[in-house]
């Protein structure tokens, strides 16, 4: 089948989140079973000095009156990837993150920035010809490509299958009435069973209500959203449209996130050689300045700080926790008010916290090769991916049993594999840390675990099955 997979970020061309590690590996997993599959991104600023030399490159003119949208075609050197880059200069080509600007404000300018992605998208849909390439299935990501289903249903245009993932329902791309009338979309779609959302209209909704198929990223996250606890007000659409969601659970590119291969970490190794991830725990301990006592557990953090993650949560246990004799490592950036907290809390106990503030993707392998436990104590989490790199690591996740945690994750049981606690509260995940450092030091018990967790196998090509007939049964309903 051919699958033009549409997305705001990818692995390794730029990341911000989850998002950009499973646009850069899903497509990948589905091109090993035979699919042909491009992607869609925008060309931000230095993505050009991370792809190959420029094979083809088109004009699709200036729809949004902001410059010329050309897409330029190449792939991604690490895997081969096929992907056509969307070129602006006004819109992409900005010194700050794909987002946000230098101060984490969202740029002014956002909706017509994905319009343009999404539009792009959808024209190669639905004119192949363009690029000598005719897809079968269009897949959006989020809502920053929830608009292409938009333009779809707007133009009228011939059936082509769409399928919109939701990664993370927080985030609905919702934006101010009076922008609408510069996303060169029929006012027709504004309705209350179209992209209208509380007086605004949103990218994610668009992408819900007209695609073929919607997925979320774990069966757990899949029910919860059909609440209105964790609906973020679109419950009730999600609901009215149960029979075309699905919960597909997202997977690891063990080539990147292998303790026994990884180039990224101080010493490799295995389940047969456990006892090297106490070399790299006193190298990370080390490189921190921290206690360097090994018979004692280090807990780890990597993570965006924003509410969904519960870290002030963590805040509010760490005291008791570090009398203990436990550590923190931390490393993440978002909210400054956390990033504050986390700061002070490495001031008030240097030899036991380390704080990291910023994005180090080599330095979020060490810390996952060297600490012994990760917390992810979270709100709501669609999948989440680092508790599953945590588990190939022999690293055991700290969660909260919520969306693609409580699918992952096990506290009970022969296949144990980590600590799960249920309430969204600083007790529960207090008792659910201390649990952690008891057995800690019944090392039996710990090593017991730690294989369990390096033996689970969530692989992409685990899940490939479920997506290619799901994309099928589209194309062939
Ligand atoms: P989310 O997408 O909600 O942020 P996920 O667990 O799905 O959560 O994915 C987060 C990804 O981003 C993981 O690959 C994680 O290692 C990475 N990550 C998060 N924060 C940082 C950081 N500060 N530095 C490096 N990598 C980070
Ligand atoms: C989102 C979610 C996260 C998920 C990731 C990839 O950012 O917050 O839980 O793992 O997308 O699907």
């Amino acid at each position: 089948m051919k699958i033009l997979f549409a997305a705001s970020e990818v692995y390794p061309l730029i990341k911000t989140g989850g998002l950009a590690d499973v646009a850069g590996a899903l497509p990948v997993a589905l091109r090993k079973k035979g699919h042909d599959v491009k992607l869609i991104m925008p060309a931000y600023q230095g993505i050009l000095e991370k792809v190959a030399p420029i094979q083809k490159s088109i004009n699709l003119g200036n729809p949004f009156g902001v410059g010329d949208l050309l897409l330029l075609e190449t792939h991604i050197p690490e895997n081969d990837t096929p992907i056509w880059l969307l070129q602006c200069q006004a819109l992409y080509e900005r010194d700050d993150g794909p987002y946000v600007d230098n101060n984490g404000i969202d740029f002014e300018d956002n909706h017509i920035r994905f319009a343009a992605l999404s539009w792009a998208a959808a024209t190669l849909a639905r004119h192949g010809h363009l690029m000598n390439w005719q897809a079968d299935i269009l897949h959006l990501n989020d809502w920053q490509t929830g608009f292409a289903a938009a333009y779809l249903e707007s133009w009228k245009a011939e059936h082509i299958p769409v399928v919109t993932t939701v990664h993370n329902l927080r985030y609905n791309g919702s934006f101010d009435m009076n922008q609408f009338s510069s996303m060169q979309l029929s006012p027709d779609l504004l309705t209350m069973h179209g992209m209208e959302f509380y007086g605004r209209f949103s990218g994610l909704k668009a992408g819900l209500v007209y695609a073929d198929a919607v997925t979320t990223v774990s069966p757990t996250y899949a029910k919860e959203i059909l609440t209105p606890e964790y609906g973020d007000g679109l419950d009730g659409v999600l609901r009215s449209m149960k029979d075309k969601l699905v919960g597909i659970l997202n997977g690891v590119d063990y080539d990147q996130w292998s303790p026994d291969k990884d180039t990224l970490i101080t010493h490799n190794y295995g389940i047969k050689t456990l006892s090297q991830k106490q070399t790299n725990k006193l190298a990370l301990l080390q490189e921190n300045g921290l206690s360097e006592d090994l018979n004692q557990p280090v807990f780890g953090i990597v993570s965006r700080l924003t509410e969904q993650k519960g870290l002030d949560l963590v805040l509010q246990v760490m005291p008791s926790i570090l009398e203990k004799g436990a550590r923190l490592i931390l490393l993440g950036s978002g909210d400054k008010y956390l990033e504050n907290q986390y700061l002070e809390l490495q001031k008030n106990y240097p030899t036991q916290v380390s704080v990291r503030i910023g994005y180090f993707e080599d330095y979020s392998h060490r810390l996952q090769a060297g600490i012994d436990a990760l917390l992810i104590p979270s709100r709501f989490e669609p999948c989440g991916l680092t508790q599953l790199y945590a588990l190939k690591y022999g690293t055991l996740p700290v969660v909260r049993q919520t969306g693609g945690l409580a699918d992952t994750v096990f506290e009970e049981g022969e296949k144990s594999n980590g600590f799960v606690f249920q309430s969204a509260n600083a007790e529960s995940l207090q008792a659910a840390m201390e649990r952690t450092i008891k057995c800690f030091h019944e090392t039996h018990n710990w090593q017991e675990k730690q294989k369990n967790a390096m033996s689970y196998d969530y692989s992409w090509e685990a899940v490939t099955e479920q997506w290619t007939q799901l994309y099928e049964s589209l194309i062939r309903p």
